[in-house]
């Protein structure tokens, strides 16, 4: 006679198999049609935050070949797929995103703040900056219905929010909080929708990943408003009511985690600026989850070369308004732009704080009440 398991909540599904998800965001590619690399894109990507525009159709085509190479079972993209919001980026992008979803890997695509209804879709020639078609919801619902919806097991219909199932016991919960009715918001409905998606799941014992454009939780001290989710508490208890453990996120650009209360929200650093971050998520047979930040092999040096250029620009300023000699000067930039750029990209530990302890000492003596200052002690704060 055959034996009938009856499998409840928790029940692992036997046999798991191993899972591996790249995950990647803010990757803000901007058509090569859409500018002529003139001088006023020239002036709005020197006065911006580091990102090297000019190079996102290179950078994109070398992530897209290595996904094809490494074969991941899938591929998540946390949003800000384009620039500011330009259609014919967003088309161009889903095309190299196609080939990568027809070598057989799914991809799972959200829309950040950027893509939805931005009102800075340009088309740069010269000295002038032309409107070009922005994205509406509905536009971007279509032109990315195959990059997760398609495919899903529940899509919410007040959002761009749905369920893949990677695995029988593991699914992918992605939340949209840029829709045109709650701009940087999960809705209400969208809200009781996940609940019960997440019901289910607990039920089946089915393991869940979240995904987000903006934070769950907030990523740094200097940093929380208007990155975070405006209702990230009531989307964090859920998480938590419900045995999340994780969700990715982008947006504030840099490679960073947070946690609190047994959940975790792990930023990845933008595509489009240093160190061209992705990350690799690893799922073993029993779900115990890894989180590994890798990057972009194309276009590291000017990624960085331009990280650092923005840093030294913002500390010149910061200090020109000290009473400090050249020698301090020289020695408060070389400790500001090392530690601004470990932290940014994931990288600083508590170490490269010693090592600079000069520094830090007329930091503190002289710029302590500054920005730059403050945001230098939030950094050790988080990490001495
Ligand atoms: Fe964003």
């Amino acid at each position: 006679m055959l034996a009938t398991t009856i499998l409840t909540a928790g029940d692992p599904v036997w046999p798991a198999k191993p899972l591996t998800i790249w995950t990647a965001t803010d990757l803000h590619y901007l058509s090569p049609q859409l500018t002529d690399y003139g001088a006023l894109f020239t002036d709005v990507i020197m006065a911006g935050d580091a990102k090297i525009t000019e190079y996102s159709p290179q950078i994109l085509d070398a992530f897209c070949s290595a996904v094809i190479s490494r074969k991941p079972d899938a591929l998540i993209l946390t949003g800000d797929i384009t620039f500011n919001g330009e259609l014919l980026s967003l088309q161009e992008a889903s095309e190299k995103l196609a080939a990568v979803k027809k070598a057989g890997i799914p991809v799972l695509v959200l829309p950040g703040n950027h893509d939805i209804n931005y009102y800075k879709a340009y088309r740069y020639s010269g000295d002038q900056a032309y409107n070009t078609k922005n994205i509406s919801q509905e536009q971007f619902r279509e032109i990315c219905w195959e990059f997760g919806p398609s495919k899903a097991v529940m899509v919410d219909k007040n959002s761009f929010s749905y369920v893949y199932a990677l695995a029988e016991d593991f699914w992918i919960l992605t939340l949209d909080a840029n829709t045109e009715a709650a701009s940087g918001r999960i809705r209400s409905e969208t809200l009781l929708w996940a609940e019960e998606q997440l019901r289910t799941a607990q039920k089946r014992g089915i393991v869940v990943l979240a995904a987000t454009h903006q934070n769950v939780l907030p990523q740094s001290k200097m940093m929380s408003f208007g990155y975070v989710i405006s209702n990230h508490k009531e989307v964090s208890a859920l998480f938590r009511n419900y045995g999340v453990k994780w969700n990715l996120s982008g947006h504030v650009h840099m490679q960073h985690k947070a946690e609190e209360d047994g959940l975790a929200d792990i930023a990845t650093g933008s595509m489009a600026v240093a160190a061209l971050r992705y990350g690799i998520v690893r799922l073993n047979e029993k779900r115990a989850f890894s989180y590994e930040m890798a990057s972009v092999s194309e276009k590291q040096e000017e990624a960085q070369e331009r990280f650092h250029k923005k840093t030294h620009a913002q500390v010149k300023k910061t200090l020109s308004g000290l009473n400090i000699t050249e020698r301090e000067a020289v020695l408060m930039t070389e400790f500001a732009s090392d530690i601004n750029y470990r932290y940014f990209t994931g990288n600083l530990e508590k170490k490269y704080f010693s090592k600079h302890s000069e520094a830090w000492a007329l930091w503190q003596k002289h710029g302590a009440d500054t920005f730059f200052g403050k945001y230098l002690r939030s950094m050790r704060e988080e990490f001495c």
